[in-house]
């Protein structure tokens, strides 16, 4: 599965904004297969956890007030080289050095405020997939 798979966040922003629907298309059109997805709000406690190799940074504490301000879709993408095509599709984490066409640079409000989260490597991916998801939550077209 090594490879394979990556977890993406829509984050409140792009949620309010009712690009979930948009941002599901542009990830199938790209030939994404979505084997496990999930509407919530995270709790303080699971924004802290998820993002903490950020703890200390300057943008921390927003970051966490952003994160729980409203309902995320989480969710699990696959695709073979998962991890680097869906970084590719998402364009660069500042939205206003995203390439045309990606999915930060149509929907992203500002840094803080990037429409959705990446995994960034293989390793990160499967430990952020097991952070939400159950075995039995997951639908994968690979096994
Ligand atoms: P994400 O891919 O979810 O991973 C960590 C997040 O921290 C990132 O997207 C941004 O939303 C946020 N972030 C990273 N750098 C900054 C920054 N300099 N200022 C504000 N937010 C940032």
């Amino acid at each position: 599965m090594a490879g394979k798979q990556t977890l993406t966040i829509i984050k409140p922003g792009a949620v309010s904004n009712e690009y979930i629907g948009p941002i599901l298309a542009k990830i199938n059109s790209a030939g994404f297969h979505i084997s496990a997805m999930k509407l919530f709000r995270l709790t303080r406690n699971q924004a802290q956890n998820f993002y903490s190799i950020h703890k200390g940074k300057i943008f921390f504490n927003s970051l966490i007030e952003f994160m729980t301000s409203g309902p995320v879709v989480v969710a699990i993408l696959e695709k073979e080289n998962a991890v680097q095509k869906y970084r590719k599709l998402i364009g660069a984490t500042d939205p206003s050095k995203a390439e045309e066409g990606t999915i930060r640079k149509m929907f992203a409000e500002s840094i803080e405020r990037n429409a959705v989260h990446g995994s960034d490597s293989d390793e990160n991916a499967i430990l952020e997939c097991d952070f939400f998801f159950s075995k039995s939550e997951r639908y994968s077209i690979f096994e």
